[in-house]
């Protein structure tokens, strides 16, 4: 049996990253931009190993170039979670690529975001800093997070290469989304250990972090985050595609959670990995024997951990509770 009709919530879902690669090959010909030798014979994003993936993310970047760009992006976007049964999803979305940090760009590209519409699938945006392009530009983004929480913009996170740099080097930033009254994530334990999860927590007080899975290695951390209930964001099929476990089997999500930390799963670029909500849940079946009752669970960890004030969750509640 597969999942795609049940409803689901997704947390961890990288706008541009959900662009499908005919979407971005048909911006790049209405703009004449070369983007060349992103694609494979398949027409496919080509890439091996994460820093090719960045590269070729970035470089897929380049053909979003307006407003308008984005307001198609997040309505393709919206379909396929609602194809998906996707209720609810909390995107990153980056001043970096919508008006290189500029605040007025900023407020127009958000704008435009929020024209899209689907019936049925409630979207919200956490703005996000790319850590490879260090703490000064951060300072930006979070600026740019700050003066526009609200309705949409409900938190603030880091992405990019968790090899630069150290969590700490962003802590102003994070103080200033949190500050204006956002909630904070950053992607940790993908690429580093247990350490670098640690630091997330202790440095820029996050109460859910990206990733996380390599918290894994250390039992004491395990302890600490089912302790703290800090939240995990998974991305399972992404992780197999970059490398970070070889086979499905060895992906720690069942005994993380087994251990009492809350998790969840999300499809991070789904494109890129060849995944969806679906597949995700479907694959959980598979590897691990989830259920009825494991799903369950996994929607209403994400639920509690979601991004949203208390009447969207109440009606999202509502939602879940009639299926
Ligand atoms: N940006 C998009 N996907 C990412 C990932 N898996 N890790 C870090 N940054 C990202
Ligand atoms: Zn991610």
């Amino acid at each position: 049996m597969s999942w795609k009709n049940h409803p689901k919530l997704e947390l961890h879902l990288h706008l541009e990253g959900a662009a499908p690669p005919a979407f971005i090959r048909q911006l790049a010909f209405e703009k004449s931009i070369d983007i060349r030798g992103i694609f494979d014979a398949g027409g496919n994003y080509a890439f091996h190993g994460f820093d090719e993936f960045l590269k070729i993310y970035e470089a897929a970047t380049q053909a979003l170039q307006t407003p308008e760009d984005f307001r198609r992006l997040t309505q393709t976007v919206l379909e396929q979670l609602a194809e998906h049964n996707v209720i609810y999803a909390e995107t990153f979305v980056s001043p970096d690529f919508c008006g290189g940090g500029d605040l007025a760009a900023w407020r127009d590209f958000l704008a435009a975001m929020q024209d899209a519409h689907v019936d049925g699938v409630t979207l919200r945006g956490i703005v996000t800093c790319i850590r490879h392009l260090g703490p000064d530009v951060a300072k930006g983004a979070a600026r740019c997070a700050a003066e526009t929480a609200g309705d949409f913009i409900v938190g603030f996170g880091m992405g990019g290469a968790e090899t630069v740099g150290q969590q700490k080097d962003f802590a102003y930033g994070f103080d200033m989304a949190r500050e204006a009254g956002l909630r904070l994530t950053t992607h940790a334990g993908e690429w580093r250990g247990p350490a670098e999860v640690a630091a997330a927590v202790d440095d820029l007080r996050v109460e859910r972090v990206g990733h996380g899975v390599r918290a894994i290695e250390d039992p004491d951390l395990v302890r600490r985050l089912a302790d703290h209930g800090i939240v995990l964001e998974t991305n399972p099929g992404s992780n197999l595609v970059l490398g970070v476990y070889n086979r499905p089997e060895d992906h720690p999500v069942a005994r993380l959670r087994d251990a009492g930390v809350p998790v969840t799963v999300s499809t991070d670029d789904p494109p890129f990995f060849h995944t969806d909500m679906t597949a995700e849940w479907d694959n959980l079946e598979r590897t691990f024997g989830w259920g009825a009752d494991d799903f369950a669970q996994l929607n209403q960890t994400a639920l509690d951990a979601a991004f949203c004030d208390a009447a969207t969750k109440a009606e999202l509640r509502k939602r879940l509770e009639a299926t």
